[in-house]
């Protein structure tokens, strides 16, 4: 399973070469100590590619230059500007951590491992990485990019989404180490794995590890890293209502917790319901004599966890009765949707629309 290491410090020393000379040097985020900017980038670039980042990371760096300004900003702001990067209970636990590093740590960014662990939404890897980067320390860092790298380097087989093979690879990512260098390091893991050890099509031959590689020399780059029999994901569906009156369409806050949490969207209502009942019901609304609700294009969705198909229906309203104050409940003007914080599939629902409202024109 494991392949004997090859000469203390091969491996490290062939990531760090290949950063310095190939690596990615003028992101964002780097060439700065500020553990706080490195925070925020880290806690983005989970599960998310680096040129989906650049832009939130710019905005949200404008409004919240610091933690005190971040933990002193109400939540409904913060999520504002996560709206349309996903899974937000990232954006949740950045809020949460700032409010904590003001109350428990002096508003100064913690400076140990084991401090920023104890912060919400940062685990093991997330921790090795921000303490590397803005302190210089030493640690491993592991992420599904890494996970790719060290399996295919070092040859370890088996369902990389096991906690004995995930164990495995942390022995190793531990191993490898190095004493110096681990900006570098670190940096040149996460390139490799994002730049040239892709997940498919990898540029081998421009892999500095190549030589070396199991997967490379015994064949194996489609095998590793190894899945375990592929599980369905389970599959939902919703219905969303699309209101409009006259150029605005009726938006409504969601629940706190769950999928968008806090996050303004088309109203949701089960499949089966009445969307006219529910429409006048609930939004105090009086449809368009003659018109009837028209199903409007699905849209698909992945989450990690499950897919949602949404099925927006369309409802013509002749007169509205709550108005713009109302909490939780917003007319939003057409022209806005381009700049809205909406989920990202509801936005495209309605920008969908407004096209076919420009082109009517
Ligand atoms: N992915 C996670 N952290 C990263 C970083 N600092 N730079 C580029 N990609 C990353």
């Amino acid at each position: 399973m494991l392949r004997q290491n090859d000469g203390m410090g091969q491996f490290a020393k062939q990531i760090i070469t290949w950063q310095q000379q190939s690596g990615r040097h003028d992101l964002p985020w780097q060439n700065t100590r500020d553990p706080y900017q490195i925070w925020v980038s880290e806690i983005m670039l989970q599960q998310t590619q680096v040129n989906a980042v650049i832009g939130y990371y710019a905005k949200f760096m404008a409004r919240f230059p610091d933690v005190a300004t971040l933990a002193a900003a109400p939540l409904d702001d913060v999520m504002q500007h996560w709206a349309g990067l996903g899974y937000y209970a990232r954006a949740r636990n950045l809020h949460k951590s700032a409010v904590m590093i003001m109350a428990h740590f002096g508003g100064v960014f913690p400076g140990t491992f084991d401090e920023v662990l104890s912060l919400p939404g940062i685990g093991r890897s997330t921790a090795a990485a921000i303490c590397a980067f803005a302190y210089g320390q030493r640690g491993a860092i592991l992420d599904g990019n890494v996970k790719r790298v060290l399996a295919r380097r070092f040859g370890v087989t088996g369902d990389v989404r096991s906690k004995l093979i995930e164990e495995q690879l942390w022995q190793v990512a531990e191993r490898e180490v190095p004493n110096n260098d681990i900006e570098a390091y670190t940096q040149g893991l996460m390139d490799l794995g994002a730049t040239v050890c892709t997940r498919g099509q990898p540029s081998c031959l421009l892999c500095p590890l190549r030589r070396q590689c199991v997967a490379f020399n015994d064949g194996m780059i489609d095998q590793l890293p190894g899945r375990g029999a592929r599980k369905e994901t389970p599959h939902r569906q919703t219905r969303m209502l699309v209101m409009l009156h006259a150029n605005s369409v009726l938006i409504e806050r969601r629940p706190p917790t769950g999928i968008w949490g806090g996050l303004w969207s088309l109203p949701e209502i089960a499949m089966e319901s009445d969307v006219l009942a529910v429409a006048k019901s609930k939004f105090g609304i009086t449809p368009s004599k003659g018109r009837r609700p028209r199903p409007l294009a699905e849209i698909e969705h992945g989450f990690t966890h499950y897919s949602l198909t949404i099925y927006p229906t369309e409802i013509a309203v002749a007169k509205r009765e709550l108005s713009a104050e109302e909490p939780g409940i917003l007319w939003l003007d057409l022209a806005d949707i381009s700049t809205a914080a909406l989920p990202a599939p509801v936005k495209k629902i309605l920008l969908a629309l407004e096209h076919k409202a420009k082109t009517k024109k």
